[in-house]
């Protein structure tokens, strides 16, 4: 049966490019999670005027836009093996809003991006956000065409993550407060009480 509660996703893009390949797949992810019951919203970086950390306010938009999701999907271009500093910027201006978090991943690579994957699977760990344990990776000029998706192998990796991003959501979101309201000592969560 599929719980009432609402569940909130928000998609991250980290490519600023127009017509970029990583948002398109994280836009079809969010389609696909919608279809599974979430509530969904985009932030788009090179729309958020975010500045560099450390040098200004994070804008009101950005801010209740994290405050407010359940779950993430953290989208990047490979830029050298790395994620692009967009989205690593992002990722610097929080910290525990992302704990107890479950985190989907999708990487736009020649080269199937698994070390941009890893980067932003250390970081998600380090701020005690949880993981899925794949992550979509699209070789825009091979699985795109037209501008639409046509690899029927990433089409189902992303059918995948909207799905487990939902389901698995729920039952860390509903365990995290279920902790939170707690007093056992021996769970991560007591740290955020
Ligand atoms: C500065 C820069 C560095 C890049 N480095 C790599 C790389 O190391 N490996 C790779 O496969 N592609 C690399 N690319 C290609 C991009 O990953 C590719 O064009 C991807 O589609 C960009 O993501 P987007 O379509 O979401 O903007 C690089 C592109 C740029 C602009």
């Amino acid at each position: 049966m599929m719980s009432t509660t609402e569940f909130k996703i928000l998609g991250v893009a980290g490519s600023l490019r127009g017509g970029s390949y990583s948002t398109q797949a994280l836009s079809l992810i969010l389609r696909n999670a919608e279809k599974h019951g979430a509530v969904v919203r985009l932030l788009e970086l090179g729309k958020a005027n975010l500045p560099m950390y450390g040098s200004g306010q994070v804008p009101e938009q950005v801010s209740s836009a994290v405050q407010w999701a359940d779950a993430f999907v953290l989208a990047s271009p490979d830029y050298h093996g790395s994620m692009s500093g967009a989205l690593k910027n992002f990722l610097d201006h929080f910290f525990e809003e992302f704990a107890g978090k479950l985190f989907g991943y999708v990487v736009a690579s020649h080269e199937k991006g698994l070390t941009v994957m890893d980067q932003m699977r250390t970081v998600v760990r380090q701020c005690a956000g949880w993981s899925l344990p794949y992550g979509v990776s699209v070789n825009g000029e091979q699985d795109f065409s037209a501008g639409s998706l046509a690899s029927a192998k990433v089409d189902r990796r992303i059918k995948m993550t909207g799905r487990d991003l939902v389901v698995y959501g729920r039952l860390l979101k509903a365990q995290f407060q279920s902790d939170l309201a707690g007093t056992e000592a021996e769970t991560f969560v007591a740290h955020y009480r």
